[in-house]
């Protein structure tokens, strides 16, 4: 994503009689929509279906769900779950959540402690306008997920950003608490991180918490990615530790962990006066989330232990392949701990600017990927970095690794030797 320079207007003038005769429009569109642009990611997309590239940009699974929840979704469609929901979710859909946020999120909650929202998109942009007013600050880790900068934009906050810094990306005590003063409403967390790979500790979550309890802020968590981690990393919700009960949104979804992301439906979980806030602005952003595909989620929810060990297996797999076929590719390899992308570094491949390279990769060696300068708030921080996603089937991943050995040879500067880029960093026990 790209930020525009918000204060800028398209017309300042006043309209001049000609003007009116003649029906001239000049009043554009608002200065809140005018300070980002489009998201970078879905023009990748766009940008590879036109070249007929493999698409390892955008984080989608070119696979289907699970039979079960496909037909879960017909069977509501011909029993006639189609019409508007309760706008807040359905009472089978929360139920079920309410038990898999305390089993495995270990968060005490109820069922009037969710909002279910189209997406966890919804579900972050409708908690940050029930949360922020204009002057609030909002912390936010970089690299980061495109959308909580147009997010915290569209609700008026000021964002201040926190590097994570290679090869490890930990959050800092140090750097976090220069972050943090007596305007900041709410600290965005990502764990597992896009792109970076990260999974959070428990250490790590506690110096926020610390810093939420003294300047009494928010955490707002994404946790789409919650079911998908490698080598023994363990998934843990900030909300679960103590002191967090009052002052955590955790926010997810089916998209990811149930490969439906065109069906649009996620949740938020927060306390009770955070809810109402965010019931009411989910309510006249959308209403409610598609009702047929709620009552599939609700089935979702009772897949057996063995789905979501299957799932994780299968992502790991994908992941060893794609981080060898880029490491001979010449990109340095940051090996995720968790979600499906793999972050890099693109020195070594000759390239000096992100976006020619995601042009070139796509146009001429056929894959896609994202650039790294649509995941820093200054775009110059990301020229040299690059994400790929595994969320593909094998077949497509070996499509991509076939096309991506065309594209060493003739792009690392001075080597002979293209196998040997190291990887950048190496997750415990992998
Ligand atoms: C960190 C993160 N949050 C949210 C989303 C979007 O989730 P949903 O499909 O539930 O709107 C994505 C999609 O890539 C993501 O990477």
């Amino acid at each position: 994503m790209a930020y525009l320079d918000s204060t800028r207007h398209d017309y300042e003038g006043t309209l001049t009689s000609l003007d009116m005769q003649v029906g001239i429009m000049r009043k554009g569109p608002s200065t809140r929509a005018s300070g980002f642009t489009e998201s970078v990611i879905r023009e990748m997309t766009r940008l590879c279906q036109a070249h007929g590239a493999v698409n390892l940009a955008q984080g989608f699974p070119d696979f289907d769900p699970p039979l079960s929840i496909k037909r879960a979704a017909a069977t509501a469609i011909s029993k006639g779950y189609n019409q508007y929901s309760t706008t807040y979710g359905t009472m089978g859909l929360r139920k079920a959540i309410a038990r898999k946020v305390k089993s495995y999120n270990h968060i005490d909650c109820n069922m009037d402690e969710i909002t279910v929202t189209c997406g966890t998109t919804e579900g972050m942009i409708a908690s940050e306008l029930a949360l922020l007013d204009r002057g609030d600050e909002v912390v936010i880790f970089e690299p980061f997920y495109e959308n909580y900068g147009p997010d915290a934009i569209l609700s008026g906050a000021k964002c201040r950003y926190v590097r994570l810094r290679e090869p490890d990306f930990r959050i800092e005590e140090e750097t976090l608490k220069q972050a943090f003063n007596r305007k900041t409403k709410a600290v965005i967390i990502n764990t597992p991180h896009n792109p970076t790979g990260r999974v959070l500790t428990s250490q790590e979550l506690g110096l926020v918490r610390d810093l939420c309890q003294d300047y009494d802020s928010y955490a707002i968590t994404d946790e789409i990615y919650e079911h998908i981690m490698y080598d023994g990393h363990k998934h843990v919700s900030i909300g679960s530790l103590p002191g967090m009960e009052d002052r955590t949104i955790t926010i997810s979804g089916f998209s990811k962990t149930y490969s439906v992301t065109g069906w649009r439906v996620g949740y938020v979980v927060a306390p009770k006066p955070l809810t109402s806030a965010i019931r009411k602005v989910h309510d006249f952003l959308t209403v409610c989330a598609p009702t047929p595909l709620q009552e599939a989620c609700t089935a979702a929810l009772q897949l057996p232990e063995s789905y979501y060990e299957q799932l994780r297996e299968n992502y790991r797999k994908g992941r060893g392949m794609l981080v060898e076929s880029l490491e001979n590719a010449g990109f340095g390899v940051f090996k995720p701990e968790g979600a499906y992308y793999v972050w890099t570094t693109t020195d070594r491949t000759g390239f000096k600017d992100d976006r020619k390279l995601a042009l070139h990769l796509i146009t001429k060696v056929g894959v896609g990927g994202v650039p790294g300068s649509s995941f820093f708030h200054n775009p110059s921080h990301g020229r040299l970095r690059f994400r790929f996603s595994f969320s593909k089937k094998p077949e497509t991943i070996r499509r991509a690794i076939k096309r991506l050995e065309k594209f060493s040879p003739n792009h690392l500067s001075g080597r002979s030797d293209h196998r040997m880029p190291r990887r950048l960093a190496m997750t415990a026990g992998s």
